[in-house]
């Protein structure tokens, strides 16, 4: 067994990692968070543990999630209708009980924020109001290979304006064709685009690459050309550190089935900048649910918009799938966004330093782990997307073999997130492990050092 120690200040502390499991356990026992893990339910494999980093695409399941949802059947079967004034949590104003708690996630004003539909809707409501192209002004600039969702839906806005999506989409790529683009490319591209830009809307954290994106200053050198920004935070929301208010961003849409740990589809948020309460001319498609809570039932026949991020909102709360949001976000309040962005950071670092030193025992081979997420800790949330030549498959069905809930995107990448909330540095050490193995079974390493 090799115990190698590694000091790293990527972020902004030293941080020294051993490869062994007794080095694992001592810093979960120092872990503040550690208590958090039981508090979800985690799935089992034949019988067996499973070791699951799949939190960037459906989060587990908050052990008070049925309760949350039991206390509406039965507040339903007891009061029926009147259950939308009555109900311990009543349904009427239902999505303001997750208002407070999300809008902390993001960093928002609570007003800005509102929790309704699902993320694709939310983007083309979102663009409805602020993609509003000109002739001269019709450009987007997103992230290289956004999420499909979102290019098709990028695509189908352009082309509802008349655009051609080939003219209006510019993706965002590198000098060097990497799945790595610097922030000052990113602002290069947004200044020569400058004069036919309408739109700059990014997957603030890449699904693919993991790379998150300088939010803060791609918002400003929009602006400066005077064009709106707005980001896909599909893979950011309660993963990376956000200020949404204080970064100046227009909009925003995420899901909650990811890191927010709500089940499978369950209901989207949006944010909207106080800015753009007061703009009346703003086009909006309305809906009942938009209208102010005080008129509402009076059944007016004009739209009154609530002066908040509500006045998006079309329909009445679908309530069991809030409720699940509302258990995980009763969990994130507790644990605190500062905390677990904190153990992110180091649980993803010992990750890499486990993928290195496997590398290191490969390095006279043709095999390699590639870590195409960036090194830098600002730059990335808990994700790591590894690619591995050729075998990425096969490897990545070893994994799975071997209790490891990890996810394969097309082409050619394994994505493996180490979650805060719910995994421990014991489950990155055996993960590692299964990984090591798999490398050189695959790859056929002669090594006579090899640790069982
Ligand atoms: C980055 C990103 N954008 C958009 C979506 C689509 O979300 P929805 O199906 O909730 O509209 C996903 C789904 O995984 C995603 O990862």
């Amino acid at each position: 067994m090799r115990n190698k120690i590694i000091t790293t200040t990527k972020l902004g502390c030293s941080m020294q990692f051993t490869n062994s499991l007794s080095f694992a356990q001592q810093k979960d026992k120092q872990d503040g968070l550690k208590h958090f893990r039981e508090k979800f339910l985690f799935p089992r494999h034949e019988d067996k543990d499973v070791f699951y980093f799949c939190g960037n695409s459906l989060g587990l399941q908050p052990s008070a999630t049925k309760s949350e949802i039991n206390q509406e059947l039965e507040d339903w079967a007891k009061f029926g209708v009147e259950g939308h004034f009555h109900a311990r949590h009543p349904w009427f104003p239902y999505h303001e009980f997750l208002r407070e708690n999300m809008a902390t996630v993001v960093r928002a004003k609570p007003n800005e924020v509102v929790v309704m539909n699902s993320l694709t809707v939310n983007l083309h409501l979102m663009m409805v109001s602020f993609y509003r192209p000109t002739k001269e002004r019709y450009k987007i600039i997103c992230e290289q290979s956004p999420f499909p969702s979102d290019q098709y839906a990028l695509a189908s806005q352009a082309e509802f304006h008349g655009f051609e999506p080939e003219q209006a989409i510019i993706e965002l790529k590198s000098e060097n064709n990497s799945t790595y683009i610097s922030t000052d490319e990113i602002l290069e591209i947004i200044n020569k685009h400058k004069n036919e830009l309408a739109l700059v809307m990014i997957g603030g954290v890449n699904y693919y690459s993991g790379q998150l994106f300088d939010m803060k200053r791609i918002t400003e050198a929009a602006h400066a050309s005077g064009a709106v920004a707005g980001y896909d935070l599909a893979h950011a929301a309660g993963n990376v550190n956000l200020q949404l208010h204080e970064w100046n961003v227009d909009f925003a849409v995420w899901c909650s089935y990811k890191y927010l740990n709500a089940g499978p589809g369950s209901v989207g948020a949006a944010f909207i900048h106080e800015n753009h309460f007061n703009e009346s001319h703003l086009p909006r498609f309305a809906g009942w649910w938009g209208n102010d809570p005080k008129t509402r039932f009076t059944m007016p026949k004009e739209f009154v918009p609530v002066k908040s991020a509500d006045a998006w909102q079309l329909s009445n709360a679908p309530v069991f799938s809030m409720a699940a949001l509302k258990a995980s976000l009763d969990v994130f309040n507790e644990a605190g966004m500062e905390n677990l962005i904190k153990k992110s950071g180091e649980l993803t670092a010992f990750l890499e330093f486990i993928i290195e030193e496997i590398n290191v025992e490969l390095k006279d081979t043709s095999a390699k782990l590639e870590i195409i997420t960036p090194k830098n800790h600002s730059e990335r949330g808990c994700q790591l997307s590894i690619i591995i030549r050729e075998k990425g498959r096969s490897i990545y069905d070893h994994l799975v073999k071997h209790g490891v809930v990890a996810d394969w995107r097309e082409p050619d990448v394994i994505r493996i997130a180490p979650v805060p909330l719910y995994n421990s540095f014991e489950d990155v050490y055996h993960l590692g492990h299964i990984l090591r193995q798999a490398m050189l079974n695959d790859f056929k390493v002669e090594n006579q050092n090899a640790r069982t």
